[in-house]
């Protein structure tokens, strides 16, 4: 069934206001998306209500805390088909998970000569930490090239994973740039098959498809709760054993079972890697936010930008100045990024602003994809549940206007 897109947006606050005395035409969720009322209540509910430190406190209200944050734990772990709750660690954010693996598990397992293989169409999250093991343990950094038309281009994998040298294969499973879906289940069959570890970032990814850890390959898949509706927290699923055998990456308060004064031992997981006091009101806002895109159903979510992508395609293709970067909607999720001839990014950026519309205009934190299509810059146009055609149509008018506004100059 199709989404109702009028009911859901009544759902979120944000869109009863106007930018610049325009409807609200939101367009950033790849960035980070808007929060519907029952993820707000969710936290207001938290502070206002069932507040206090977590696993700490024998009192009513920190066991009500402590609850509330580990049923929002077990929701998580639902939400991905994780088979224990224990493998599911809260973070900041998708990027402090990827820099727990590679410090924890990377200090350890990475030595000199290794080699660590990433793609072409990381962010700068699931490149840099490994870059800089890469370089701390002086091993090398591999990358699996992006054809022409914005696929990954597999065929060199077996040439990079037949000398046994590579440690760890780190993989988007959606690019945030050109949305491309990588054959990431196929890549993590060969990279195991190598002996090698699987890094999956699912930041992109885990808001708009099923996403199940025990089918998909992954040995950890990071994502973050706000582009999924949540607030500003973070998951590290990992599998159980890699996870036992690592050491803590921050050390503190809850992650501990006893400290001496000259040794301590560390908490089981998942605390072992939950160092501090975790964003309490944050984690239960996830579980709503779960809640919330499980009651609509992630393959109806899914089904809807698989309609609304190939329209959003074609409509700004009719735009004869506009370059849509990337593979073809089949094989691609809801992310167009674009340039337009003769404008910069972040003028297209603020034109579209003046007419209410949110885009997202630079390097999108994926400097190297842009490198590779020898463009400085694009402008990004995402997808989310609240957007349908009157969005894209709005769009396409607003370049249409740039366009004629910028040649008249
Ligand atoms: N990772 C986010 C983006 O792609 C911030 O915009």
């Amino acid at each position: 069934m199709p989404l109702d897109v009028p009911a859901i947006r009544s759902e979120f606050p944000i869109f009863r206001r106007t930018i610049n005395g325009k409807r609200l035409v939101y367009l950033d969720s790849a960035a980070s998306s808007q929060k519907p009322q029952a993820v707000i209540d969710a936290m207001v509910h938290v502070w206002s209500h069932s507040y206090a430190n977590v696993h700490r406190g024998l009192y009513t209200l920190a066991e009500e805390a402590t609850m509330a944050y580990e049923d929002a734990r077990a929701k998580v772990a639902r939400f991905v088909n994780a088979s224990d709750v224990a493998e599911v660690i809260n973070v900041r954010n998708a990027t402090e998970g990827i820099n727990l693996v590679a410090y924890s598990w990377g200090e350890q397992h990475v030595h000199a000569g290794d080699r660590i293989v990433i793609t072409e169409l990381e962010h700068h999250a699931n490149l840099v930490p490994w870059q800089q093991l890469a370089k701390r343990k002086g091993a090398k950094l591999a990358y699996i090239p992006v054809t022409d038309d914005g696929l990954l281009d597999i065929t060199v994998l077996p040439g990079l994973l037949d000398d046994g040298r590579t440690k760890v294969v780190a993989c988007s499973v959606m690019s945030n740039v050109l949305g491309t879906l990588p054959p990431v289940v196929e890549i993590a069959a060969m990279a195991h098959a190598a002996g090698a570890l699987v890094v999956m970032d699912g930041a992109q990814a885990a808001p708009h498809m099923p996403i199940d850890v025990q089918s998909i390959g992954a040995d950890f898949l990071a994502f973050s709760g706000h582009k999924l509706c949540g607030p500003g927290v973070g998951v590290l699923w990992g599998r159980r054993e890699l996870l036992e055998a690592m050491p803590p990456f921050l050390f503190g308060g809850d992650m501990i079972l006893t400290v001496k004064r000259e040794d301590s031992k560390w908490n089981a997981l998942p605390y072992k890697f939950e160092a501090g006091t975790p964003a309490i009101a944050e984690v239960v806002g996830l579980g709503a936010a779960i809640d919330y895109l499980t009651g609509i159903g992630m393959p109806a979510i899914q089904e809807h930008e698989r309609r609304l992508l190939p329209y959003a395609i074609a409509r700004l293709s009719e735009i004869p100045e506009l370059r849509v970067l990337g593979p073809g909607p089949a094989e691609r999720g809801a992310v167009v990024s674009f340039t337009l001839e003769g404008v910069h990014p972040h003028d297209i950026g603020a034109l579209l602003d003046e007419e209410g519309i949110c885009v997202r205009a630079g390097h999108h934190c994926a400097q190297p994809i842009h490198d590779r299509f020898c463009i400085p810059a694009s402008a990004r146009a995402s997808f989310y549940i609240y957007n349908d055609e009157n969005d894209v149509d709005d769009l396409v008018a607003a370049l249409r206007k740039t366009v004629s506004l910028l040649a008249r100059r």
